[in-house]
C-alpha cells in the first residue's frame, strides 16, 4: 500500500477550468485518495470551513461533497467531532482500483460497492424527474420477460408503424380510465416522444412557413422542433389563464397550428379555464386549423377534478392529444403517443412510415402488459401521493428555511413548483446566476427565464420534487438558501 497521508491535511486543488462542478471534483479527489488507501478509514477530514477557504470554494461547495461521501458510505459524521472516512468501508472497496470519478446524486447509492453510472447532473430539483427508488423495477423485468416470450416472430419482423397494437389498445383504455374520452386504437400512433410527434404532425399539417403559435414561456424543444421544420414559431405570452386566443389573434394572425399545455401550463402551472379552452376548438374549427394538446403529465393531479381535456371536448375535429410515459414510467424510455381523429391518424402513420419508425418493438409489448395488468395505474397511484407529500413538503421547508428569499404556492398537480425570488433576491442576483451558484452546491436549480423565447417577462426557478426524498428536499432547500444569501 502506498504511504497513508493525514487526512486531516488532504491537499486538494481544484482545476477551474475542468466543466465538472467544483464539489464533484472535491468528491472525486477524497473518494479516490480513500479507494487507493492513501487516508486510513478512522481518520477525520479536515472541516468543510477549512478545506473551503484551502481550495478556495464556498463553504456550500465542500458541504456537498461531504454529503455525498456521506451519503455513499464512504465518510462518517460524528457529533461536534466533524467527518471521519468511515471504519464500514468494505474490503472490495477498498482493495479496487479508483472507479469512475462520478458520484450519483445524495442519498441514491445505499452501498459504496457500487459503480455508479456516469455522471448525469443531480437530481436534487431537477424539474420532471420521477422517482427512480420508487419505481417498481421488479414487476417492470416480469412484464418485460413475460411479454418477451410471448411474442411471435410476425410481430417482431414485421412493419412498426403505428405501435404494438396491443400497447395502442392498452393507450386508449387507460385514456378512458384517465382522460375521460374514447378513441380506437387505430387512433393512437406510439410515438419516442414530443419531437417525433412534432416531426409527424409539421409534415401532414404544415407547409414551410406557416404560423405556428406556442405559449410564452413554454416548451423550447418543440419551439426548436418546429423551427427546424421550417415553421414560423410565434410565441405568445401567457396570462394568469394561460394561453391567450385574442392576443395570438392579435399578433400573430393565420396560424395553422396551436401548440399548447392546458392541464397544467408548462412550466408556470395555471391551468386553462373551460371558456378558453372552447374559444380555441372554435377557433381550430373554424379555420381548419389545428390546436396540439399536450398532456404530458397531466396524471399527476393531487386536487380537486381535473377539467375535461380539449380532445375529449372536441371529439373528432381540430384537436391532437399527446402523451408520455417519461413522466409516469421514467424518461430513457422513449415512450410516447398521439391520438387524433381517425382520417388524420391514417395520414400520420403513413408519414412515420416516410421518415421511418423510430420506436423499438422490444417495450411496447411490455409496457402493454404493466399497463393491462394494472401495474400501471398502481404505480401512478403510489406516486401520486408520494409526490403529493413531497410536494407539501417542499412548500413548508421554502416557508421555514429560505422565507426571506423565495416565495413558492402549491399548485394541484405536477412534479415541480415555481419558486420566485423576493424583491431583496431579486435585485442581488438574476436567476441565471443563482442557478449556477446552486450548481456549484450540486443542486439543479432550472432558471425560469431559460423559458422564455424572448427576454424574460418573469425571473424564478423551477424546483422539482417528484424524485426527491423528504430529507433531500431539506437538506438542498438549506444548501440553496446558503448559496443565495
Ligand atoms: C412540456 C412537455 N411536454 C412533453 C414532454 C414529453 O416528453 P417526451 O419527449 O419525453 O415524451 C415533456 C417532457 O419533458 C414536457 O416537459
Amino acid at each position: 500500500m502506498t504511504e497513508q497521508a493525514d487526512a486531516a491535511t488532504l491537499t486538494i486543488a481544484l482545476d477551474r477550468a475542468d466543466p465538472e462542478p467544483g464539489y464533484v471534483q472535491i468528491y472525486a479527489q477524497i473518494r479516490e485518495l480513500i479507494l487507493a488507501g492513501r487516508v486510513a478509514p478512522g481518520s477525520r477530514l479536515p472541516s468543510t470551513r477549512a478545506l473551503a477557504a484551502e481550495t478556495g470554494v464556498s463553504r456550500t461547495t465542500t458541504l456537498a461533497a461531504y454529503d455525498q461521501l456521506t451519503a455513499e458510505g464512504y465518510l462518517e459524521n460524528r457529533v461536534g467531532a466533524g467527518a471521519f472516512v468511515s471504519r464500514d468501508l468494505p474490503d472490495t472497496v477498498l482493495a479496487a482500483p479508483p472507479a469512475g470519478r462520478v458520484p450519483s446524486p445524495a442519498g441514491t447509492s445505499p452501498a459504496p460497492a457500487k459503480v455508479d453510472p456516469p455522471w448525469t447532473r443531480p437530481r436534487t430539483f431537477d424539474p420532471g424527474i420521477a422517482d427512480r427508488d420508487a419505481f417498481p423495477l421488479d414487476e417492470w423485468t416480469r412484464s418485460l420477460l413475460r411479454s418477451h416470450r410471448a411474442l411471435d416472430r410476425a410481430t417482431l419482423f414485421g412493419r412498426g408503424t403505428g405501435g404494438f397494437e396491443p400497447l395502442r389498445e392498452a393507450i386508449a383504455g387507460h385514456l378512458r380510465a384517465m382522460r375521460g374520452f374514447d378513441c380506437a386504437a387505430g387512433q393512437v400512433i406510439v410515438t419516442s416522444g414530443a419531437q417525433e410527434a412534432v416531426a409527424l404532425l409539421a409534415r401532414v399539417l404544415l407547409r414551410p412557413g406557416d404560423t405556428v403559435w406556442m405559449e410564452d414561456p413554454g416548451y423550447g424543444a418543440v419551439r426548436r422542433a418546429f423551427s427546424v421544420l421550417g415553421a414560423r414559431v410565434a410565441c405568445i405570452p401567457v396570462d394568469g389563464e394561460g394561453f391567450d386566443l385574442e392576443q395570438a389573434l392579435a399578433s400573430a394572425p393565420g396560424a395553422r397550428l396551436a401548440f399548447v399545455t392546458p392541464s397544467r401550463h408548462y412550466p408556470l402551472g395555471m391551468t386553462m379555464p373551460l371558456a378558453r379552452r372552447l374559444a380555441l376548438i372554435d377557433w381550430a374549427r373554424s379555420e381548419g386549423a389545428w390546436v396540439i394538446e399536450d398532456d404530458f403529465d397531466s396524471e399527476y393531479r393531487y386536487r380537486g377534478r381535473p377539467l375535461a381535456s380539449l380532445m375529449s371536448l372536441a371529439g373528432d375535429r381540430g384537436v391532437v392529444y399527446l402523451g408520455s410515459f417519461s413522466k409516469v414510467m421514467f424518461q430513457n424510455l422513449r415512450l410516447s403517443w398521439l391520438v387524433a381523429p381517425p382520417a388524420l391518424a391514417r395520414d400520420l402513420v403513413r408519414a412515420q412510415a416516410d421518415i421511418g419508425a423510430q420506436v423499438s418493438i422490444v417495450a411496447q409489448p411490455a409496457l402493454a402488459d404493466f399497463i393491462a395488468t394494472g401495474r400501471f395505474a398502481a404505480h401512478i397511484r403510489r406516486m401520486r401521493r408520494l409526490y403529493a407529500a413531497r410536494q407539501s413538503h417542499l412548500v413548508a421547508e421554502v416557508a421555514r428555511l429560505a422565507d426571506d428569499l423565495l416565495d413558492v404556492a402549491p399548485q394541484d398537480g405536477g412534479m415541480h413548483l415555481i419558486a420566485r425570488p423576493k424583491p431583496a433576491l431579486a435585485r442581488r442576483m438574476s436567476d441565471r446566476e443563482a442557478s449556477e451558484r446552486a450548481r456549484d452546491a450540486g443542486l439543479t436549480i432550472v432558471p425560469l427565464s431559460g423559458f422564455y423565447a424572448g427576454e424574460a417577462a418573469e425571473q424564478g426557478f423551477l424546483l422539482g420534487y417528484a424524485g426527491v426524498p423528504e430529507a433531500e428536499i431539506t437538506a438542498g432547500i438549506e444548501r440553496l438558501a446558503g448559496c443565495l444569501r
